[in-house]
């Protein structure tokens, strides 16, 4: 353990650190906020990995305000959403002590983590319910390193939706591949408040390579039949409320983006600069690939940084038709321009580059295979006019066959989506490569925890190794569409 000292010394740099003394247990708390770094910081930090790291999570109802007069029941750790951002390095030991002071049952799912299989907090599978008043305890090495994040793993539809979920940073014990000098999380949600005029769903995918993407990524027809989401965030807030991002000329600025939205897609940009793509899901590209806009599924991250070299106050928002304006925007201001006018996305004469998966050349980070090939195919279907019956090989789990590996096995997936809807399909416990979209193959695969299968035959193939064993949830990360039914699981002994 840790003694205080050495605690202290590892955040104090950066990181705005107290020690609550509530119930004497001492647990640390982290706010969500900016990091500022010295060039060259990875030396700097005297923690090579193997510490054991101590945080106290408790989920409650609170009253949050999302933007002034917009408040809303939500659920939230530590009382503030998104919950405190763990940050912890690649090998340490990691220990959360979830407290539920819901009046409902709850688990903590550590999202793109390769946890041991009691960890992975899905209930009925992995663990039993935390139920109200009961505190559990997780336990397991940070690793990979990556932006990774952790979220309610129960009911998600309400506690997903209502707030529960926050980043989760690892840093690597080596250096950094692209260093930075600024650093922000940025969390993107969709909330349905009741109040304000209904942003379009997201039917459409965003990992294709066909015909680049084009502009109308909303789909106006048919809106969810569920939630009329209303309100988008960014860290919680809607502007006017979101906390600006200050940055200081001749900076380059690293943001982390995760979209923890139950059903939007996001298509973020940012005024007056280009985005520089380096991690898929928080994995490492071979080098930047340079965009207008990134395309975001629930649950995927992306890692980009941007040169600040155009001083003034510029919007980063979304190109969703009625994201901004429902709230999905906040300012990069830099330093000494506090007083300038925000400038906006201009109307482009050309058409914006998005990114996309077939963009990006990955590192190969994922351990190697020794076992056999197995390879299988996976049909999505469901929401035939409107129902909310979704299947995977025309059913709807607990009735779903299972993937049956040996650990070791090298093992292919294909995905093919015959649904009207896209899935951003989630692996838990490992990492796969995305070898394909919609019969293009990748030259070089990127590293993924998620992919968005396209509408209307779309299709990837994922390969990954079966490295840890354990009973792992395959799903689809809308929560409405994994309710429903599509949801498998990946059996390794
Ligand atoms: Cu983000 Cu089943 O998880
Ligand atoms: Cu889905």
């Amino acid at each position: 353990m840790e003694t205080e000292k050495e605690k202290q010394r590892y955040f104090s740099r950066r990181e705005f650190l107290w020690i609550s003394g509530q119930a004497g247990l001492g647990a640390v708390m982290l706010s969500l906020g900016e990091s500022v770094l010295a060039p060259g910081r990875a030396g700097a930090i005297d923690n090579r990995g193997g510490g054991l790291r101590e945080f106290h999570l408790e989920a409650r109802e609170i009253m949050w305000e999302l933007a002034p007069g917009k408040r809303i029941k939500a659920m939230a750790y530590n009382g503030q959403v998104p919950g405190p951002e763990i940050r912890v390095r690649e090998g340490d030991k990691v220990r959360v002590v979830l407290k539920n002071s819901l009046s409902e049952p709850t688990t903590i799912h550590w999202h793109g983590v390769d946890v041991p299989n009691p960890m992975d907090g899905v209930p009925g599978i992995t663990q039993k319910p935390v139920q109200p008043g009961e505190i559990f305890i997780y336990e397991f090495n940070a690793r990979p390193a990556g932006t990774r994040w952790y979220h309610t793993h129960f009911q998600e539809h309400k506690q997903l939706d209502l707030g529960l979920y926050a980043p989760l940073i690892i840093e690597p014990t080596q250096p950094d591949p692209f260093s930075f000098d600024r650093e922000y999380s940025l969390l993107l949600d969709d909330w349905a408040v009741g109040s304000g005029r209904p942003v379009p769903s997201t039917h459409e995918g965003t990992a294709g390579v066909r015909g680049g993407m084009g502009h109308m990524m909303g789909d106006m027809m048919g809106g969810d039949h569920t939630h009329a989401y209303d309100t988008m965030t960014i860290n919680g807030k809607a502007h006017p409320a979101t906390q600006p991002l200050k940055v200081r000329k001749g900076e380059r600025v690293r943001l982390r983006f995760i979209n923890a939205s139950a059903e939007h897609t996001h298509v973020v940009q940012l005024a007056g600069h280009k985005l520089h793509v380096i991690y898929t899901d928080g994995n490492p590209l071979v080098q930047p690939v340079e965009v207008d806009a990134v395309p975001l599924a629930p649950s995927e991250r992306c890692d980009a940084f941007f040169y600040a070299k155009n001083a003034g106050v510029w919007s980063l928002t979304c190109r969703q038709p009625g994201h901004s304006g429902a709230g999905e925007e906040v300012h990069v201001v830099y330093e000494g321009r506090e007083g300038d006018r925000p400038v906006g996305l201009q109307t482009e004469s050309r058409e914006p580059t998005l990114w996309h998966n077939a963009l990006g050349r990955g590192r190969d980070v994922l351990p190697r295979s020794m076992g056999g090939e197995r390879s299988f195919d996976l049909i999505l279907s469901g929401g035939m006019m409107g129902s909310d019956i979704w299947t995977i090989n025309g059913k709807r789990y607990p009735d779903t066959d299972p993937l049956r590996l040996r650990k070791g096995d090298r093992v292919r997936v294909r995905l093919t989506n015959q649904s009207p809807e896209a899935h951003p399909m989630h692996l838990h416990g490992q990492s796969f490569k995305v070898l394909a979209i919609n019969g293009s193959r990748l030259s070089t695969p990127i590293v993924k925890d998620t992919v968005d299968v396209e509408p209307h035959i779309g299709s990837v193939v994922v390969e990954f190794t079966a490295h840890n064993p354990g009973d792992w949830f395959f799903h689809c990360h809308k929560p409405m569409h994994m309710e429903g039914g599509m949801i498998t699981l990946a059996k390794i002994v």
